[in-house]
């Protein structure tokens, strides 16, 4: 067996381009390997480590960003969509669902703040073209991410077969005002029941959180909520500026 350090420069290891952790880069890679998308949707690029893993797996793949940091050449079956999500994304959406196509696997890692996720989430599930759908969602283990998606009425989408926030959880390194990031959920659309998949819910049912008891962490719960909300503001009229500019 090659030992795991001759493959320093293999997707899961390699530091290059990737936002994820290598276990949440290994839950991409078998949720992939498994659908074998179709017709994949990234939400959030940045400098592609996701995307070229998705790309990899998938027929056809499409890209958003404000502005991602690769080089389109180097994707040939992904078409890129510069701009803002919550505008492009519904478009795109309702695009596929007039040509009655189906969006087999959607990666949501784009907006951070507690609506802009659950919109993000909202804008999917409302879709038709969202019928046979696997949804993987990261840093589901943030406060803020969570707190938009546990706002997601599921029930009202009965189309939502599985759920669970913390398909994928880290060590949460909880310490004061500092925010845990990372973790990946999924969500399972199965429209006609086709796939097959024992309807489940997790959602309430994150093991790290119990895990973090009641220290000085929870404690200071709301001035983090607080510092979020401050962020949430400067990245709305960051976006807002941006937005102009495409
Ligand atoms: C965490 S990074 C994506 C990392 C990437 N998925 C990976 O794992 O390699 C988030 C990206 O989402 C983009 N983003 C944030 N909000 C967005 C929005 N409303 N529309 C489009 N892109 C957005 C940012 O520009 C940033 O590049």
């Amino acid at each position: 067996m090659r030992p795991l350090a001759g493959r320093a420069g293999g997707p899961l290891l390699s530091r290059s381009g990737w936002q994820m952790a290598p276990g949440e880069r290994a839950a991409l890679e078998g949720v992939l390997a498994d659908v074998k998308p179709r017709l994949a949707i990234e939400i959030g690029t940045a400098q592609g480590g996701s995307l070229e893993r998705i790309a990899a797996h998938s027929e056809e793949v499409h890209a958003f960003d404000f502005e991602a940091q690769v080089d389109p050449a180097a994707y040939p079956n992904v078409t890129f969509h510069h701009g803002d999500n919550h505008v492009l994304l519904p478009q795109l959406l309702g695009e596929f669902e007039r040509a009655g196509r189906n969006v087999d696997f959607v990666l949501v890692d784009a907006d951070h703040s507690s609506a802009g996720v659950r919109r993000d989430l909202e804008d999917l599930l409302r879709s038709g073209a969202v019928r046979e759908t696997f949804i993987l969602l990261h840093d589901t283990m943030n406060e803020g991410v969570s707190s938009g998606l546990e706002a997601v009425d599921l029930d009202a989408h009965p189309k939502v077969v599985f759920c669970d926030l913390g398909f994928v959880q880290l060590d949460p390194h909880a310490r004061g005002l500092r925010e845990i990031w990372g973790g990946l959920g999924l969500v399972i659309c199965d429209e006609h029941g086709r796939l097959g998949i024992t309807p489940e819910r997790r959602d309430r049912d994150r093991s790290w959180r119990a895990a973090l008891g009641v220290g000085l962490w929870r404690a200071l719960a709301p001035a983090r909520a607080a510092r979020r909300r401050a962020r949430e503001r400067l990245g709305d009229a960051l976006r807002r500026w941006r937005g102009r500019r495409f």
